[in-house]
């Protein structure tokens, strides 16, 4: 792993990584700096065999990601800021992650930062965690995602009243609308989510790998579709040797060791 990057803290932990945004002082907002290094540090962590399941988090007990770095839309044009925006190689870095990702939210997760747990597979909170779609109050609206997974995951009235009113809901909220998989206290934040990591990362890296993809089928293809796609990924789970240990293990009574491959 490379150490070039500066906005960016990378630490293992067996077969858990640990990747934080380390911008404290302007609360972890994502600049342009921010979204290339962290789509850099994915695709570094895409190939090492080695990293089982990532937990992405921000720097700080103040926020995960306050939002995109407003100073920088205060510079754009609209022609500029189209190509931040089409250029969503964080997003997609994290939506296409082969591996699971899992978001650990501190603070605020506001704007971009609620985009980019979004876009993560899980989302673990902290209780003084607050989320929040603000664009709105801006005059702009959520660009990187938000009005699609945030809709597909707390249902289109939720997303709805989020996004148009751009008010700041509290940790246990956003555990009643489905927003967040887990709320617990502040200082057991990292023991509770390196908990989920630790056990997810015990599994198949093959079958995480399938499984993650045929969940996302399901808002991505209609239910015939999903379906077939689905009994293809699992035949493929055949193909793999973990998949023979699994089974193997199981009739032994002994806890499996698999491989990846
Ligand atoms: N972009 C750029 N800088 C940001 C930022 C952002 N999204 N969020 C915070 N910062 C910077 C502040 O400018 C400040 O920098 P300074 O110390 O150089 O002045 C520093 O981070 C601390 O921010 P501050 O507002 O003092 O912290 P806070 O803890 O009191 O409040 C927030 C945090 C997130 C509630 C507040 O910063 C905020 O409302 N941010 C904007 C949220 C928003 O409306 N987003 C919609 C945009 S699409």
């Amino acid at each position: 792993m490379s150490n070039s990057y500066e906005t960016i803290l990378v630490e293992r932990r067996g077969g858990v990584t640990l990747v934080t945004i380390n911008r404290p002082e302007k609360r972890n907002a994502l600049n342009i700096q921010t979204r290339a290094e962290g789509a850099a540090v994915l695709d570094e962590l895409r190939a090492d065999d080695s990293v089982r399941v990532v937990v992405l988090t921000g720097a700080g007990d103040k926020a995960f990601i306050a939002d995109a770095d407003i100073a920088e839309f205060a510079e754009h044009t609209a022609i500029q800021q189209r190509e931040v925006m089409l250029d969503r190689s964080l997003f997609n870095a994290i939506d296409g992650f082969p591996k699971p990702i899992i978001a650990m939210v501190n603070g605020y997760c506001l704007g971009g930062g609620c985009e980019v747990a979004l876009a993560c597979d899980l989302r673990v909170a902290g209780d003084k965690a607050s989320f929040g779609q603000p664009e709105i109050n801006l005059g702009i609206i959520p660009g990187g995602g938000g009005t699609q997974r945030l809709t597909r995951l707390v249902g289109e009235g939720k997303a709805m009243e989020m996004i148009l009113s751009g008010e700041i809901i509290d940790a246990q909220t956003a555990f009643l609308i489905g927003l967040v998989n887990h709320v617990v206290a502040a200082d057991q934040l990292e023991t509770k989510t390196m908990e989920i990591a630790n056990r997810i990362a015990e599994k198949s890296p093959i079958a995480l790998r399938l499984a993650k993809e045929a969940v996302k089928l399901a808002s991505r293809s209609n239910l015939d579709e999903g379906l077939r796609r689905e009994v293809d990924l699992f035949a493929l789970c055949f193909s793999s040797e973990d998949k023979d240990e699994g089974v193997k293990a199981f009739l032994e009574k002994r806890k499996p060791q698999f491989k990846g491959r």
